[in-house]
């Protein structure tokens, strides 16, 4: 189980999935959200679909608009992103490159239309952020079905909750001899 105090979904999406599936896990684990917009246009129509296709193998990073959100205000950043060509979708390069210092934690997100390319995008993306995903979750266009899509969600949100405000109350029945002896053993049985 990962707890956050105040999460933040981020995302790209040029057709709607990768959209449907972070306003989903915005609304399931109450935080924020907000899309990337990138100030390159990838259209619905062929000369879209090329763009997003070069762009993604040439690994360009397309200029974006400024975030709202201060990243710095959030302790986990929930970054989804549609696979391009076996690699993330390049404004979400972009974004990393911009944006990467100003994470404390992050975990990715991705919608696909198959299974190819997703390691080497997953992959890519933890080398652009520079630091190890908490979680990864990978759906394919088979879990936008109807039948599956919240039953996907729900199983990428179980990973996480969010730390109640509520001051957390101490142990005070556990005598601190016993939690001593309890990581002394530990250490024992792991010298043995
Ligand atoms: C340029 C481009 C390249 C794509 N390359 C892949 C791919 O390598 N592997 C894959 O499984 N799906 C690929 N897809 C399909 C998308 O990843 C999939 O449809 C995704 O859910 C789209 O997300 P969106 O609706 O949020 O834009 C590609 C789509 C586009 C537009």
């Amino acid at each position: 189980m990962r707890y956050f105090k105040n999460a933040l979904v981020i995302y790209y999406s040029r057709s709607g999935n990768t959209r449907k599936a972070a306003q989903a896990i915005a609304e399931r684990l109450g935080c924020d959200i907000e899309q990337i917009k990138s100030k390159v246009t990838y259209g619905m129509r062929f000369f879209g679909f090329q763009r997003a296709l070069a762009h993604a193998l040439l690994k360009r990073k397309p200029r974006m608009e400024p975030l709202q959100k201060n990243l710095k205000d959030y302790d986990l950043i929930i970054v989804a992103s549609p696979v391009w060509a076996g690699t993330m979708a390049a404004p979400v390069r972009t974004f990393f490159s911009k944006y990467k210092k100003s994470i404390k934690r992050v975990a990715f997100f991705l919608t696909q239309g198959g299974t190819y390319g997703r390691e080497d995008a997953l992959y890519q993306m933890r080398q652009e952020v520079g630091m190890t995903p908490e979680s990864i979750f990978v759906m394919s266009q088979k879990d936008f079905e109807k039948s599956s899509f919240e039953k996907e969600i729900t199983l990428f949100c179980s990973d996480f909750r969010k730390e109640s405000r509520e001051p957390q109350k101490k142990p005070n029945s556990i005598p601190i001899e016993v939690t001593q002896t309890k990581s002394s053993s530990v250490d024992r049985e792991l010298r043995h």
